[in-house]
């Protein structure tokens, strides 16, 4: 499988196998698009709303495969820190100056991988009382069960330290088209 040459060794870390080769990643991403353009109406008042970093890749390709009117917006939150914090503690530096009441909210994510970050940012956001609240995730590692489990997921991972389009490791490889592990 081909890398990108010159960018396949970062950082003291190689790559070791191409998991989702781009066309792999750009097919689903359709599919995706798809699903979700069914899933909804323009009445929805769609909001799609990324979290960075890791999403940046997946959220532009996707936003662009939805036949939809919609609004675009980014969060970050801080995924690190003790699971037994409720979820009001959830760390968010960057908030959507966008309202969320009565919209119908996508969370676009690159990975579940503890459900932390889920598990604290969905109950913050359901408390902004938008009309619909749904995740779509594009790997999925399925290493906990969530109470709200994502209703998109782009693929059933492995349970590996994954980079490129989008995931980094210490901010290295996000812009490979393709998704690798170390
Ligand atoms: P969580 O553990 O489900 O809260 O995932 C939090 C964040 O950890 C994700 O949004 C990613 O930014 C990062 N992460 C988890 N697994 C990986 C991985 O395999 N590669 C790169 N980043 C990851
Ligand atoms: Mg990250």
């Amino acid at each position: 499988m081909m890398t990108m040459t010159g960018t396949n060794q970062l950082g003291g870390r190689t790559i070791s196998r191409v998991v989702y080769s781009a066309e792999d990643v750009q097919r689903r991403v359709r599919e995706l698009g798809r699903e979700i353009t069914e899933a909804y109406t323009p009445e929805d008042r769609l909001l799609v709303l990324g979290l960075l970093k890791g999403s940046f890749l997946f959220m532009a390709d996707l936003v662009r495969e939805i036949d939809l009117p919609l609004h675009t917006d980014f969060m970050v939150v801080s995924s690190y820190g003790d699971d037994t914090v409720s979820s009001g503690d959830v760390r968010i530096l960057y908030d959507p100056a966008l309202s969320l009441k009565d919209r119908a909210v996508l969370i676009v994510e690159d990975v579940v991988d503890s459900g932390t970050t889920l598990r604290r940012l969905l109950p913050v956001l359901r408390a902004r009382e938008p009309k619909s609240l749904e995740v779509c995730t594009l790997l999925h590692k399925r290493l906990t069960t969530l109470d709200e489990e994502p209703r998109w997921v782009g693929f059933e991972a492995p349970d590996e330290f994954l980079v490129g389009y989008g995931l980094d490791h210490a901010e290295d490889f996000r812009h490979l088209p393709y998704i690798a592990s170390l």
